[in-house]
């Protein structure tokens, strides 16, 4: 009996782990991604992904069951194919044009009894209304009579060492009880615990529900702490505090803004479709999406006004920006807030140098000089900025060197710091 046959369509941040997982656990794995740069990169067992280390990739190319490939002819036969391609806003509005190309460029692969999944972010009915009639135009099946369609959103941690796809519980969910019992046992191959749902709809507004409460949280401490250090308080040790209730309390931290592919996005997802759909305003995300974005803002006016109360104007004064990535331990630059934050202190005449031991070079901004962590740059700097916490850099030489830290994730103490 041939193997089973799975291809993943996007081979970025969620398509790469489950490929490897994928070829791991057996699988014939195709990994299809319209970047030739980055196919090529992954076919050279360069990985681009840090959760992934080039040792592994190397281990999934040497079994020979997995080819990094942009040509959709490589999906000819598959049993289960996962979509994981990009889904982000254009001018506020969901982009599914990535979605609508990958299933307009694999549908002629689709074959009765084959799965597909959708594993991209997206508003509640995308795999019902958008996926499957692409599908089954390019096809000539029909689902669920022909062949099998779900949805199975992704919760990938990027960086973080304990949370990983293997361990985490997927929500899965089928067009109809057969697809639901595809989906299922495709994932369990894969993951510990799956979550199966009723309906794709319910699983699309899963993945929005965790990441809009996530965002809405943010929102809340990202406001409470401005409102805190008005009236003196130190919102940190109170959140701390907070935590300690073993019930009924989560904490969320508050930070110079958000960032990546999800959290500032997902949320718009929703409320775009609550719009469209109900011609109702979601207030709480545009609430917490208005003060999220508007903590660069914030922290630039914080540190301005630090440098002033030391007798330094911003204008010609050095900064120091320790970590330019959205998330700690990884080099993710996207919508990151620090370049933001740093876009804000570069106008207002700040000159701006940066540590980020994790991005790729090519994707920092080109007017940011980037730099090694080492006493002198601490020293020579009017003000340090602790923006991303990255694990690993050494935050006593900075409080012991520094002239001044401004700290927006409550990594440094000392009498030079000031917390956000
Ligand atoms: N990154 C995360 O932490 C995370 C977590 C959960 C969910 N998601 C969601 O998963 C989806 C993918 O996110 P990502 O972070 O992996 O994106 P990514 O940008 O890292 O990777 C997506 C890849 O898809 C490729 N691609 C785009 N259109 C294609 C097409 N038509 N055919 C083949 N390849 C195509 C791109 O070249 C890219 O390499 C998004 O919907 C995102 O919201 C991301």
């Amino acid at each position: 009996m041939s193997r089973e046959k799975l291809v993943v369509v996007g081979q970025g941040y969620v398509g790469l782990p489950l490929a490897m997982a994928a070829v791991e656990s057996g699988l014939d794995v195709v990994g299809l991604d319209l970047d030739t740069d980055r196919v090529k990169r992954l076919g050279s067992g360069q990985s681009f992904v840090e959760d992934i280390s080039d040792l592994r990739l190397g281990a999934a190319l040497a079994t020979g069951r997995y080819l990094p490939t942009s040509d959709y002819t490589d999906a000819r036969g598959f049993d289960v194919c996962v979509i994981s391609v990009p889904t982000p806003l254009r001018d506020g509005v969901p982009d599914l044009s990535c979605v609508e190309q990958a299933g307009t460029a694999l549908a002629p692969y689709v074959r009765p009894d084959c799965t597909v999944i959708l594993e991209s972010t997206t508003y509640p009915g995308t795999t019902e209304e958008l996926l499957r009639p692409l599908l089954e135009e390019g096809s000539g099946l029909r689902s669920p009579d022909d062949f099998h369609l779900g949805y199975s959103p992704e919760r990938i941690d990027p960086g973080n060492p304990v949370w990983r796809l293997e361990n985490t519980p997927k929500v899965v969910s089928g067009m109809g009880p057969a697809a639901l019992d595809r989906v299922d046992t495709f994932y369990r191959r894969i993951v510990r615990q799956t979550v199966p749902v009723d309906s794709t709809r319910v699983a699309e507004l899963t993945k929005l529900i965790e990441n809009t409460f996530r965002q809405v949280n943010i929102g809340l401490v990202n406001e409470l702490a401005t409102f805190s250090n008005q009236l003196g308080i130190d919102i940190w040790q109170a959140i701390d505090a907070a935590a300690t209730k073993p019930f009924g309390f989560m904490s969320f931290r508050p930070g110079p803004g958000i960032g990546g592919h999800c959290l500032p996005i997902d949320p718009c997802y929703l409320s775009w479709q609550v719009k469209r759909r109900l011609g109702r305003q979601f207030r709480f995300v545009e609430l917490a999406s208005d003060i999220n974005h508007a903590m660069p803002e914030y922290v630039a006016q914080r540190v301005m006004a630090g440098l002033s109360t030391r007798g330094r104007p911003l204008r010609g004064a050095r900064l120091l920006m320790i970590g330019l990535a959205y998330k700690k331990n990884t080099g993710d630059l996207r919508d990151s807030p620090a370049i933001d934050l740093a876009g804000r202190l570069h106008a207002l005449g700040a000159r701006i140098r940066a540590v980020e031991p994790y991005a790729d070079p090519r994707h920092v901004p080109t007017d940011l000089a980037m730099v090694e962590l080492t006493e002198d740059e601490v020293r020579d700097a009017d003000a340090v900025l602790v923006v991303t916490d990255h694990d690993g850099l050494d935050y006593d030489m900075i409080v012991k060197t520094a002239r001044y830290v401004f700290d927006s994730r409550d990594r440094c103490r000392g009498p030079v710091v000031e917390r956000l």
